[in-house]
């Protein structure tokens, strides 16, 4: 049966240039047994004609609040009872604010607020507005609130520059649709507090400069999102990454490895589990600058000092939490990873073999996973998103963890 059979999409459209890839959208969600029915604010229509969606959707397309015609065929109130979820694709700066203020003078922003149905959202924009502290305060706003946030992705964008706010492809929206709507409600880790790190960490050299890596955050947030939806209480000490976690997670944004640190074992005491995803900076300038350093020799030496191992601090506590670690390998993944699955203490080790050239892991949406404890014996999570990953290592982790 195809993944959307059934289901009643609202798609509000709004105006920015990625609207010419929400008619792909509209068809996609169509494939897959979806109704669809169409908002498109004033600004959408600028780019996409309506007309387009009415003869993909076979149905009306809804555009205006205040249109006696349209309203005495199916009322604002009555679309947004009708809808199953809502879905803007694009979401700009402008509806994404108007949401999050509560705003109701237009269609696509009074159904939001007339609406229990789940609300997800593909941010488009230009890179330096999703970087506005503006646009970033309404996401958390949104976020807060449980609307779910479908990228934005980074690349190529519209206006020429290159950066974070392009919106996703209509396939990548459609399977995270389709994953939102049937994300996992079991409650496997109901009553277990578990804290996560995510992200890479940025060790500071003047005030202008850092030393860090390609770490995304994407797989320690996929699997901070999964332990929440799973029934966990998750806490989520990210480095710096543009990444949402959803509203049910409590996050706590950190910077260098030693914040990081601080941040773990002002929550560690807590917690059941401990799962250290970050891909933590292994050095740190043994003197950060206070000036920029001028450019005036032709060689420059830095001299660095070892970063703290957050996971072996955790995994000496007395009361230690549950460890899992993760293992970024290039070869012999196996001996490596049970390597420090001993020396740190570990519970369990996750590791992925980032050496293929074919399937980079830094910054993908998909992952692979071997897993290891300190009994003989492994489990290989084939490849898949990350969210899907996730899920298998958690349904890992709560085995081993009545294993206990
Ligand atoms: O970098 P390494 O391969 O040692 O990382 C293995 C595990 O240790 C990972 O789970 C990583 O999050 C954690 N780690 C840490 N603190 C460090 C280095 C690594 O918590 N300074």
């Amino acid at each position: 049966m195809p993944a959307l059979t059934n289901k009643k999409i609202l798609l509000g459209i709004s105006g920015g240039i990625a609207a010419y890839k929400s008619a792909i959208l509209a068809r996609r969600l169509i494939d897959e047994g979806a109704s669809v029915k169409v908002v498109m604010t004033s600004g959408a229509q600028a780019f996409i004609q309506p007309l387009t969606f009415q003869a993909l959707t076979g149905n009306p397309v809804h555009t205006d609040l205040l249109d006696p015609a349209a309203e005495a065929a199916m009322g604002h109130i009555e679309l947004a009872r009708w809808a199953d979820c809502i879905l803007i694709a694009p979401a700009t700066a402008n509806t994404l604010a108007r949401i999050a203020h509560g705003m109701s003078d237009d269609l696509l922003s009074t159904l939001c607020l007339a609406t229990d149905a789940p609300l997800y959202v593909a941010p488009a924009m230009n890179r330096l507005m999703w970087n506005n502290p503006a646009t970033t305060a309404n996401c958390q706003t949104l976020a807060a609130r449980g609307v779910q946030f479908f990228g934005p992705g980074t690349g190529f964008q519209a206006c020429g520059e290159t950066g974070s706010g392009r919106m996703l492809e209509p396939e990548e929206i459609r399977d995270a649709l389709i994953h939102a709507l049937n994300a996992p409600t079991n409650d496997a880790l109901a009553g277990k507090r578990i804290l996560i790190t995510a992200g890479p960490t940025r060790e500071a050299i003047d005030p202008v400069r850092y030393l860090s890596n390609h770490s995304s955050g994407k797989m320690g947030f996929a699997i901070a999102d999964a332990a929440a939806s799973m029934g966990a209480t998750v806490t989520l000490v990210a480095g710096p990454v543009s990444l949402q976690a959803s509203a049910d997670v409590k996050r706590i944004d950190v910077t260098s490895a030693d914040d990081m640190l601080s941040a773990v074992m002002g929550e560690v005491s807590d917690n059941d589990v401990f799962i250290s995803v970050a891909a933590v900076a292994d050095y740190r300038l043994e003197q950060v600058m206070d000036q920029k350093i001028k450019k005036s020799a032709d060689t420059m030496q830095l001299s660095l000092v070892r970063n703290p191992d957050i996971l072996k601090s955790v995994s000496s506590l007395p009361n230690r939490p549950f460890c899992l670690g993760f293992a970024a390998e290039t070869e012999n993944v196996e001996v490596h990873a049970r390597g420090k699955l001993k020396n740190k203490h570990l519970d369990m080790i996750a590791a992925n073999n980032v050496g293929q050239k074919d399937s980079p892991v830094f910054g993908s949406d998909t992952n692979a996973l071997d897993v290891y404890w300190p009994e003989d014996g492994h489990s290989s999570i084939e490849s898949g998103s990350k969210q899907d990953v996730a899920k298998a290592l958690l349904e890992l982790l709560t085995k081993r963890l009545k294993n206990d």
